[in-house]
């Protein structure tokens, strides 16, 4: 069984932390806060736990480590984890800016190691069945897609909308259409902290001529977690708030019909929701992480989709710097 040492047991870290115990032997655990080393140790009495993050790298018979400690620990503790030769499963996003996934992608390629950013909606079932539908054809040629993710908290201090939900989002669009945006355009407002906003528009224009939108904020009213495809036969939306209908596809479309010749309707057929399994998304994509600890990174895909993804947030970042 792959042994796995885990960084991080905080809000979320709790949660990678039990799917790893449950997939793996989870051989070490380490948080620098001191009441959650000692839950740790009771909770699992035969993992070794620390504080010390460089601890867990000096053990020879761990295979791979886990981190999901705040976003700008991410980069020196998965350089630290790769240089020590261990694979590295790391939270989103791995690096703050371009330059350091760079370096951390070249370091994975250079010494053969697993480099996953924890692009978690990646493998959600239901997003699965999107991509589905778009690599299948069925929505036709698709124009644009745009992401919801608003909601009232939670408020982050270390991050702001576009680092803390952005990702995920960006992750899901740039999988989706395969291409680098060759236009990232991003205007937000930081109401709460000073330079950290709270509320984040982001626009995309790719090479094929396919645009996006994302609208990140902790300050809505609504709770939305939603992805909107819309291709010239059909248009299809995930909505993660949902509990059964999770994927909607709409046999919506604009018509050009031969006697109306230039003049265009619009067309509605059936809407429907296909059948989307309940699996935990999170254990399908720590399943993932660890059959390629197991089998071998291959071309280094998940390291190098996760490069594009800080590529375009350190693009939008900048934009933002200089819209703000
Ligand atoms: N995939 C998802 O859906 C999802 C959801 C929420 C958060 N996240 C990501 O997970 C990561 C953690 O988020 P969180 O909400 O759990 O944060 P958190 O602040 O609640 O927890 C972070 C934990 O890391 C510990 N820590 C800090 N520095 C450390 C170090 N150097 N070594 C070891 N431990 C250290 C802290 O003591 C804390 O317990 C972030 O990268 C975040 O973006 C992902």
């Amino acid at each position: 069984m792959t042994r796995v040492a885990h960084a991080g047991v905080g809000g979320w870290g709790r949660n990678v932390a039990r799917v790893v115990g449950e997939l793996a032997d989870l051989a070490w655990i380490c948080d620098t806060d001191e009441e959650l080393q000692a839950q740790y140790a009771a909770r699992y009495p035969q993992a070794r736990v620390t504080g010390v993050f460089g601890d867990l790298l000096t053990d020879d018979t761990v295979d791979a480590v886990v981190i999901a400690t705040p976003v700008p620990t991410h980069h020196a503790l998965a350089k630290q984890a790769l240089e020590a030769g261990k694979h590295v499963f790391v939270e989103k996003p791995p690096a703050m800016r371009g330059a350091e996934m760079e370096e951390l992608v070249a370091l994975a390629e250079q010494h053969d190691l697993v480099l996953m950013p924890g692009h978690l909606l990646l493998y959600h079932p239901g997003l699965r069945k999107v991509k589905e539908l778009v690599d299948g054809g069925e929505l036709g040629e698709v124009a644009c897609v745009y992401g919801n993710r608003q909601n009232l908290g939670v408020i982050r201090s270390n991050e702001n909308a576009l680092l803390s939900l952005g990702v995920h989002d960006l992750s899901v669009i740039l999988w989706l259409l395969g291409e680098e945006p060759s236009e990232a355009v991003a205007h937000g407002m930081d109401y709460l902290q000073d330079g950290i906003e709270d509320v984040v528009f982001c626009f995309l224009r790719f090479p094929s001529g396919k645009v996006a939108h994302m609208h990140l904020s902790w300050l809505d009213p609504h709770k939305m977690r939603k992805m909107t495809v819309v291709g010239r036969e059909k248009m299809v939306v995930f909505d993660d708030m949902e509990l059964e209908r999770k994927v909607t596809v709409y046999e919506k479309a604009p018509w050009e019909p031969a006697e109306t010749y230039g003049e265009w309707r619009t067309r509605t057929g059936d809407i429907y929701s296909p059948k989307i399994s309940t699996d935990e998304p999170l254990k399908l994509e720590l399943q993932h992480f660890l059959r390629l600890v197991v089998d071998g990174p291959g071309d280094h895909r998940e390291a190098r989709d996760g490069l594009a993804v800080v590529r375009t947030l350190d693009r939008l970042s900048e934009s933002l710097r200089s819209t703000s």
